[in-house]
This record gives C-alpha cells, sequence and structure tokens, in this order.
C-alpha cells in the first residue's frame, strides 16, 4: 500500500505513467501560456470549466472556415459532411462511456438539461402523487431544482440521502431510503463542491434491486475517471462538453434504449419527427426525438476532437496522474494554519474546498487572482452542501491533468500571502 508520501514523491516525478508528460501536455493548451497581472497564469477553476486543447480549438475554426451547413436537412455536399462529422461526434461520445449504441446517445447544452431532460419526459410520465424521487446531500443544484419542480407539480416527494463529515454519503442511510414509493434515484457521480467519488455501481445495484432507475450525474467525473455506463448499469447518465476539454453549450444524455424508446420527446419542433399534420405528429427515432431544432453542430464536432484527444492522453494516466497531484495539494494546502479543508473523502478526485479561518473565501478568491491564481469562491451552485458543514461558501481549487505541483506551490505561497494581508 503506497503511503502518502510516495504518492507525493510520485507526484513529484510528474509523470506517473509512460507516455504522460505534463510539460508536453501543457503546450496542447494555449491558454495555459497567457499571464495575469504580470504572473503566469495558474488556472484552478477546473471543475467549473476546463481549458481546451489546441485540437479541439482547431476543430471549430475549421468547421466554420471549411465546413458550415445545417445537418439532416440538405441533399448537397456541405451539409452531408456536416451531418457525418455530428453523427460521427456521437459514435465517439458512445465509445468515451461505452454505450452499446450511438442512439444512447442525446445531445443536449449540458448535464443540466439532460437532468431536466429526464424529469419532464421520464419523471412526468412516471411520477405521481406520494411518489418519492431520491437524491442526495451532496448535489449540485442542477440535480435538486429539476426533481423540485416535478414534485411539486405531481405532489411528489423529494428525499435526500444524507452525507457524514468526510463529506461521503451514508449508504446504509441511502438503502432505508429506497422505498416502494420510489420511482427514480439521481446522484451525482463526483461531487462537484467536495470531490468525493460515490459508491455509484453499489447506488445501482441496489436501486435495481428495487426495480429503481439511476439516473447519474457525470459532470465531474467524466473529466477525471473512465465511464463504463455499461459496466455501471445506469439507466441514465449526463455529461457537459465543456468540463470534459471541449466547447460550451454541449453536452450529452446517454439513456438506455428501451427506456428512451419508451419516454415522450422533450421539446416539439424541426428534426424531432418523421412527420407532421394538423391532425397528428410522428415522432422520430431516437437519439432524434429529443433532438428539437437546430443543435450545437460546432460543439459536438469540436467535443469530439476532445474525446479523442483524451483518448490518445489515456483515462488512465489522466487518473493517475492527478490521484498523485491531489495528494499532494492535500499535505501542502491541509497543512497550512488556519486552512481548513471541507470535504475529506476517501474517495476524491481533484477537488480542494476549503476555508482560511477568519477571511471571506471572495477575499481569499480576490487576492489569489492578483497572483495569476484562478480558483472559484462561493457556494458553487451546492448551497446545501455548505449548509450541511456549516459554512456560508467555500473558497475551491479544482485540478485537471495540466495542472503541476509547482502550480499547487503556488497556492500555497499565494495562500500565506493571503493570511498575511489579513494578519
Ligand atoms: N457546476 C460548475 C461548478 O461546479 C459551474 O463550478
Amino acid at each position: 500500500m503506497a503511503t502518502t508520501r510516495d504518492v507525493i514523491l510520485a507526484a513529484g516525478r510528474e509523470v506517473p505513467a509512460p507516455g504522460f508528460d505534463v510539460r508536453k501536455i501543457r503546450e496542447h493548451f494555449p491558454i495555459l501560456k497567457q499571464k495575469v497581472y504580470g504572473k503566469p497564469l495558474v488556472y484552478l477553476d477546473n471543475a467549473a470549466t476546463s481549458q481546451k486543447p489546441q485540437v479541439v480549438i482547431d476543430a471549430l475554426v475549421h468547421f466554420y472556415t471549411q465546413g458550415c451547413a445545417n445537418i439532416h436537412r440538405g441533399v448537397y455536399q456541405l451539409s452531408e459532411r456536416a451531418t457525418q462529422a455530428h453523427e460521427d461526434a456521437r459514435s465517439k461520445l458512445q465509445r468515451f462511456l461505452n454505450a452499446g449504441d450511438p442512439r444512447e446517445i442525446v445531445y443536449v447544452r449540458g448535464s443540466t438539461e439532460g437532468i431536466n431532460l429526464v424529469a419532464q419526459t421520464y419523471g412526468r410520465q412516471h411520477v405521481g402523487a406520494g411518489d418519492e424521487i431520491l437524491i442526495t446531500a451532496l448535489e449540485h443544484h442542477s440535480n435538486i431544482v429539476p426533481w423540485q419542480m416535478l414534485c411539486e407539480e405531481k405532489g411528489a416527494h423529494l428525499r435526500v440521502t444524507p452525507i457524514n463529515d468526510r463529506g461521503e454519503l451514508m449508504l446504509e442511510e441511502f438503502e432505508k431510503l429506497l422505498t416502494a414509493r420510489t420511482r427514480l434515484v439521481s446522484v451525482a457521480h463526483v461531487s462537484n463542491a467536495l470531490g468525493t467519488i460515490n459508491p455509484v455501481r453499489q447506488i445501482v445495484e441496489m436501486a435495481h434491486a428495487r426495480n429503481i432507475p439511476v439516473l447519474l450525474d457525470g459532470a465531474q467525473a467524466a473529466p477525471h475517471l473512465k465511464v463504463d455506463v455499461q459496466a455501471l448499469d445506469c439507466d441514465f447518465y449526463v455529461l457537459s462538453g465543456h468540463k470534459i476539454f471541449g466547447p460550451t453549450g454541449i453536452g450529452a444524455l446517454y439513456g438506455k434504449a428501451s427506456l428512451l424508446e419508451s419516454m415522450p420527446p422533450y421539446q416539439g419542433g424541426g428534426d424531432m419527427i418523421l412527420s407532421v399534420t394538423f391532425e397528428k405528429t410522428i415522432y422520430n427515432h431516437i437519439p432524434n426525438k429529443f433532438e428539437a431544432g437546430t443543435p450545437n453542430i460546432a460543439g459536438a464536432i469540436g467535443w469530439g476532437a476532445a474525446l479523442d484527444y483524451l483518448t490518445q492522453v489515456g483515462m488512465e494516466n489522466i487518473s493517475s496522474y492527478e490521484h498523485a497531484l491531489l495528494a499532494y495539494a492535500i499535505e501542502a494546502i491541509g497543512q497550512i494554519p488556519g486552512v481548513r479543508l471541507i470535504g475529506t473523502a476517501r474517495e476524491k478526485t481533484g477537488v480542494l474546498s476549503f476555508v482560511v479561518e477568519g477571511i471571506h473565501p471572495h477575499d481569499v478568491g480576490t487576492i489569489l487572482d492578483q497572483e495569476g491564481i484562478a480558483v472559484r469562491a462561493g457556494h458553487h451552485c451546492a448551497q446545501p452542501v455548505m449548509a450541511r458543514f456549516g459554512v456560508p461558501a467555500t473558497v475551491r481549487a479544482s485540478l485537471a491533468f495540466y495542472n503541476t505541483k509547482q502550480e499547487i506551490n503556488a497556492l500555497a505561497a499565494g495562500l500565506e500571502r493571503v493570511k498575511a494581508m489579513f494578519a
């Protein structure tokens, strides 16, 4: 069993696996070369959005300079090429998630829209008065509010699995909250505010033992972990392109084909129909049934380029590098007097949420910005998590595989400066 010190030493080498060299990786991200207030940018807000490699930027430029046309409509070559590229990206996503069929991948704007889609289709179809939807105390607002809206409309109840002081789900409580009235379980794969990796395979097993479907919010997991929706056996999985080194405004909902087929459409419009008369409309097949209107074509193609890039780097390499970097960061930041880490789960991705004694997180964030260090300060769209830990806000440094030990050292030095200013 590796000790923390071993892990730190491994991180110190910055090369945890053959073929992974963080200095080379950083060359692929042009934005990382810039200075802020004359200091090198230290970008540690990856849970909010990730930076884009040049291949993604090139794919967007190429689409708009060489390939722009609407899809599924034109009989001309440019439109056929755009359609092909858009559908190729869907297949890349299918392989990235190990879904069984590209028809199980529905393009949406992001994880938030994916959850709303399920709430407004599957949810409205299956949830009635007195029924229950089970979430957890770790959720982002996007995995709370859509269910509250549905519960309000239907007279159903939202149930919440508690977390312990480390920020881990209390599985025994989760199991007790699965009842004959539970119609759906919706859980973050990874918490955005704390980085906790939830035991989602176990959650799916427990819910399926009672024939309850499970939606996993993978927005914060897919950038860091190898996701295999078939191995997880989840019914729905949502993710956002911009958090996985792709463009903003594109995301995906994975759904088991049989479920997607049985669900009513989400929005009406062009592309989601086979035929329309004033008397009756026949809806398109999945996934198009859920994709009304002109989609984010360039976004999908750019995301496809990001997935190719990640596949080349290797998700296993990314996970192992980030794991070592996180261990280093926990040691470096957690031991600073006056800094309290919030969320100390045993299974975590690269999120460091913390408070500095006597200093408001917004002040910490603003002073760090003067040092070129970008972190998020606030409630992270997870106010119930803040309430659970009795803080109004935290500072959150969130890692990606292009971050380095030197950047963690810069954060530690920045925090010492913050403390000195308030001493
Ligand atoms: N959901 C994003 C975050 O956690 C915006 O910062």
